[in-house]
């Protein structure tokens, strides 16, 4: 924008002028002056306009108590929605020193390396002792159990954020922890750093051959493979299965049976899903706005040939790719889907066509990215400002606003 002002014609024009008249030398001096004025008021009105500028996001931000509202989770059908969001800022490589995160109760798989990978230096401690957290400048707490029900003294300046990823039924209530937190972590998409277990991405060169089975279509005698490990969840899903085992057969898996994987290793198991099974069942244990599991996701990332049947609030075609997987939720009732089922488990060309996304997607897991996206947050916190009037709303909902839906289809 300055540049253009310097170079603009009149100001030429009048230097052309000024030329006609005066010794090179002191068209050269003032030329030089001129130049410097100009520059210095560049800098001047540059040096305003930012400030401005920063003052402004400040003030907006200030009055942002309670985060935007909540997209409706049906609103968008963009597959890739979450790449646009979750693009690490990496051009910011502003601060070298380490920033340092510390976790108050941590989940067990969090470690001393959790913020290896990230782009921006973050270093982690942990701990529930007043000396250790009232000096770090950022502190996560779990939504678990461990979280306790007051929370304990807040330094000022400190940003505290939530993170669960787990549905609502699995987190304590948070009615005392109204105006203490500053960011959440996830898997909603309305939260500060969302979390997902794996993206889909457009393949840079398209296959264009069509995409037949991996597996031998005859060996493939089974139905639904279900692993499961808690069946009474408020989504009731056991129920639903079972009634679905009277139209098409649904093998329940788990460490204690009736069936069983060969070994633990997970590609033994998807070895046999893929050889033997025609649908995967992933179903979710409570039907949450947003609430994906993990589950649904390793099929895609394990590229086992096994059709995913999903039943959760969601639209999953915000995750998974067109004609990849069937919806629970598109059937009147369970035993047109297990018609529907019936019907593509006995026609290879209409089952392989649940493959053909093949040709166009491929799977990267982001498991990490939300916790870098909060390293790099923790770089400019400033620029950042929340604060959640009433977190125990946020993550149940209310009657106005319900977090959860009831089970409307197994009657
Ligand atoms: C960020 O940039 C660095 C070097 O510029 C690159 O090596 C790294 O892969 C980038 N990270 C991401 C997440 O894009
Ligand atoms: C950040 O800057 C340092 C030097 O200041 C450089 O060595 C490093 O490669 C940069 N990292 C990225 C990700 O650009
Ligand atoms: C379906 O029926 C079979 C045999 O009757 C049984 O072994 C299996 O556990 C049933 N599955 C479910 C989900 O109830
Ligand atoms: C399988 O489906 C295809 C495409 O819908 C159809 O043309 C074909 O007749 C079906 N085959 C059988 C055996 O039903
Ligand atoms: C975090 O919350 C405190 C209030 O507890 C507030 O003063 C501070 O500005 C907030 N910081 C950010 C980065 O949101």
């Amino acid at each position: 924008m300055y540049c253009q002002c310097m170079t603009s014609k009149p100001f030429v024009t009048m230097l052309g002028r000024l030329s006609l008249w005066l010794s090179p030398n002191i068209q050269r001096l003032i030329l030089i002056l001129m130049l410097s004025v100009l520059l210095y008021l560049g800098v001047l009105v540059s040096y305003f306009w930012l400030c401005e500028d920063e003052n402004f996001v400040r003030s907006i931000s200030a009055n942002i108590l309670v985060p935007a509202k909540s997209k409706n989770q049906d609103d968008s059908s963009s597959l890739l929605v979450y790449n646009v969001n979750m693009n690490l800022n990496n051009n910011s490589n502003m601060s070298e020193r380490a920033v340092r995160i510390h976790y108050y109760n941590p989940p067990e798989w969090v470690g001393r390396d959790t913020f290896k990978k990230c782009p921006q230096n973050c270093l982690i401690s942990f701990g529930k002792e007043y000396k250790k957290y009232s000096t770090s400048q950022f502190v996560i707490f779990d939504g678990n159990g461990n979280l306790p029900k007051e929370p304990p003294p807040k330094q000022s300046g400190q940003v505290w954020i939530y993170h669960s990823l787990e549905p609502p039924f699995l987190q304590p209530r948070l009615h005392k922890w109204n105006r203490k937190i500053n960011w959440t972590i996830s898997y909603r998409r309305d939260a500060d750093f969302t979390h997902v277990y794996g993206t889909m991405l457009f393949k840079k060169v398209k296959d264009t051959e069509r995409v037949k089975l991996r597996s031998n279509w005859e060996d493939k005698t089974h139905g639904n493979a279900w692993f499961v490990s808690h069946r009474n969840v408020p989504s009731r899903r056991a129920e639903f299965a079972r009634k679905l085992n009277k139209s098409i057969n649904v093998d329940i898996y788990s460490r204690t049976g009736p069936s069983r994987c060969p070994t633990n290793a997970i590609q033994n198991c998807d070895q046999l899903l893929s050889e033997k099974y025609k649908f995967y069942l992933s179903f979710e244990n409570d039907l949450c706005r947003d609430y994906v599991t993990e589950k649904c996701f390793k099929i895609y990332a394990s590229k086992v040939d096994v059709i995913p049947v999903v039943r959760g609030v969601p639209d999953y075609s915000i995750f998974a790719p067109p004609h990849s997987y069937i919806d629970t939720t598109k059937f009147n009732d369970i035993s047109s889907l297990g018609a529907f089922q019936k019907g593509l488990a006995n026609n290879q060309t209409e089952f392989e066509n649940y493959f053909q996304w093949r040709k166009f997607y491929y799977n990267e897991p982001t498991g990490d990215r939300a916790i870098c996206r909060l390293c790099a947050h923790a770089h400019r916190a400033t620029n950042y400002q929340r604060l959640y009037e009433n977190l125990d709303t946020w993550v149940h909902g209310d009657q106005g606003n319900p977090m959860c839906r009831k089970v409307t289809d197994i009657e």
